[in-house]
């Protein structure tokens, strides 16, 4: 959701914010503000993106050693200069930025309007702004109290920095259910939502955890909770380099982390997995092993693309480890009820590690007495703090809303898992087991080798550039591939599109089905390479386009389609892993041709932090 930054310390503070809120864009991009404090607090905000503020403050007065800064996706009014933040309290001894959702705004609303407090925007941030100030006034508190006392009264999620212009040698940050992190620099710290803006300052920083609250002055951080109690903060090292978050050569972050997959699934097996002694060792899971080796049932819970790689980890745990397999979209799960065995585990696919329906997923698991894990890409992010153990996904940063390199990770992840788990139940025999241990060794250097056809996706995408609609196809490990294709596909170009399992087409989709339906299928050879060949010929029957990912060298469905895109052969259960390269690079080019902006599409964010 929204990016936050502040900083104080020695150097101005202008453009450690600016270049900060430019590095959390991709968390919400639809208005941004800043305000420094020198001898007064300055505030300039306004809808549009980052590039749009610098404009509006170009030779506007930005001296000042402390700021904080806001880069928005809304959830409270429409996203105007109005609703940006950072929001000021009515007498204006608070300014503050808020990432999060104020759930009782409307009550707190009222009682304040009682109290004489009039508002100026949408959001439920003017009414936290406006309580603390109440509260400072009324009880003559200093303004840590009075933030304390006001998020005693608050119900919701927020991640918050906060100034006080009567105390303005202090920043004040606040956290429940929506990250934040503060980096330590030298007479200086840094704050943010996450800690891609405070890498090229400092690796040691100190995550907050719910209902933890710092005053930060430029020599002092000082920790406490809400109810007022001393922490003793827990200083961690960022694994994190600089090099990562940039675009390089690349146009789009999309693009570059499309063709980072050869390295960042080799970094996700880096070190698990021994060539040598063909074995897989996952460090984080050694503890729980047997629990999940001898689990009832797996429930495996992510949203968007974290819940395709689940419905592929559904495939894998069920083919080689026998071991029965649910997959929930993480804001069904949390709502109904769901009937939960202590001997159940619970997996939860997070790229973020963040996301607030997969977190608060996480807590009904654990509560329920199930062994909870948790499959992550952000180190330190609060699915992994929360889980009883897991795995990291090495992916690096991914800055592309549209989720590429993440998921892939995601899949060698489970991939792993799953093998390492039937090895233990005997399920998967030597043999077998040392075949996919090689098979997934080679999987990086065959992404290399689809990515080279890049010019052919390319050149596909620009034929259908103008369709208004898009099926996607596939049986088995392949429908979730659909599923995700179709989904690269709508979140980047805005062009409808839908996976199905290629069986259910005749059971609705087919009837869309003209010369103007483009239709993606899935089709690399596996047992099931005749009845999908029926499918592709029930498409063309009706004058449908067939474009189809096919392995190297195949020719009956090279013969029907109107266009293939081959990929090397593997074993079935690594495919997924393949077969996806070429549905995100086509997705990418049709979004590039139809000017679309690929790294920050309309009205999505990278971090679903509220409900
Ligand atoms: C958002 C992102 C998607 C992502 C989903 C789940 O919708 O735009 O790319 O798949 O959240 O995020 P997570 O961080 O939990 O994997």
């Amino acid at each position: 959701m929204c990016g936050i930054v502040g900083y104080i310390g020695k150097k101005p503070a202008y453009p450690v914010i600016i270049n900060g809120l430019k590095k959390l864009e991709y968390r919400g991009y639809d208005s941004a503000g800043i305000s420094v404090v020198d001898d007064k607090v300055k505030t300039y905000k306004c809808k549009g993106k980052i590039a749009d503020l610098e404009k509006h403050i170009k030779g506007k007065d930005l001296n000042g050693v402390i700021g904080i800064g806001h880069t928005r996706w809304a959830t409270h009014g429409e996203p105007n200069d109005t609703n940006a933040h950072p929001h000021k309290s009515q007498h204006g001894h608070f300014i503050i930025i808020h990432n999060g959702i104020i759930e009782n705004y409307a009550r707190l609303k009222n009682k304040l309007t009682e109290k004489g407090y009039k508002f100026n925007t949408e959001t439920d941030t003017e009414v936290l702004a406006n309580l603390i100030e109440h509260i400072y006034l009324k009880g003559k508190v200093s303004a840590e109290q009075a933030v304390r006392l006001a998020l005693r009264k608050v119900i919701g999620a927020y991640g918050l920095v906060i100034i006080c212009a009567d105390e303005p040698e202090q920043l004040i940050a606040a956290r429940k259910g929506s990250p934040l992190v503060i980096g330590i620099g030298e007479d200086e710290y840094f704050i943010a939502s996450d800690a891609t803006p405070i890498v090229e300052y400092t690796k040691s920083v100190v995550y907050l955890n719910d209902n933890n609250i710092a005053i930060v002055t430029k020599s002092e951080l000082s920790l406490k909770t809400i109810g007022n109690n001393i922490l003793t903060p827990k200083i961690q090292i960022l694994d994190l380099d600089i090099g990562e978050i940039d675009k390089g050569d690349f146009e789009h972050f999309m693009l570059k982390e499309i063709f980072e997959q050869p390295r960042s699934i080799q970094d996700t097996f880096r070190g698990r997995i021994s060539r040598e002694r063909n074995t897989i060792h996952l460090g984080g899971l050694h503890k729980v092993m047997p629990k999940l080796v001898n689990a009832r049932r797996i429930i495996i819970i992510g949203c968007g693309t974290s819940w395709h790689a689940a419905l592929i980890g559904e495939y894998l745990f069920e083919e080689f480890a026998r071991i029965p397999v649910e997959v929930e979209y993480a804001s069904e799960f949390r709502y109904r009820n769901p009937v939960i065995h202590i001997d159940d585990v619970v997996i939860v696919i997070s790229q973020s590690g963040e996301t607030a329906d997969t977190l608060a997923a996480v807590n009904q698991a654990r509560e329920a007495g199930a062994l909870v894990l948790g499959i992550c890409n952000v180190a330190g992010s609060s699915i992994p703090r929360e889980t009883q153990g897991g795995v990291y996904t090495h992916a690096g940063p991914e800055i592309g809303v549209a989720s590429t390199k993440a998921f892939t990770a995601q899949v060698t992840v489970l991939t792993m898992m799953a093998m390492l788990i039937g090895k233990k139940r005997f399920i998967l025999d030597e043999k077998k087991y040392e075949k996919f241990i090689t098979e997934l060794l080679r999987i990086p250097s065959k992404i290399e080798e689809i990515l080279k056809n890049n010019d052919l996706y390319k050149k596909i995408a620009g034929l259908y550039v103008n369709s208004n609609n898009f099926i996607y196809l596939g049986r088995g490990y392949f429908f979730p591939v659909a599923l995700e294709g179709a989904l690269k596909l709508k979140e980047i170009s805005y062009i409808h599109a839908e996976g199905y399992p290629a069986a259910e087409m005749k059971h609705g989709p087919i009837a869309l089905i003209d010369e103007n339906m483009p239709v993606v299928v899935i089709a690399p050879q596996d047992d099931s390479y005749e009845k999908i060949v029926s499918n592709i010929q029930e498409v063309k029957a009706r004058g449908g386009i067939v474009i189809a990912v096919v392995n190297k060298g195949d020719k009956t469905i090279s013969e029907i389609a109107d266009h293939v895109f081959e990929v090397p052969s593997t074993v079935l259960a690594l495919a997924p892993l393949l077969t996806v390269i070429p549905l995100q690079l086509l997705s990418y080019h049709i979004a590039v041709k139809r000017s679309c902006n690929v790294d920050q599409p309309r009205n999505l964010a990278k971090s679903v932090t509220v409900e």
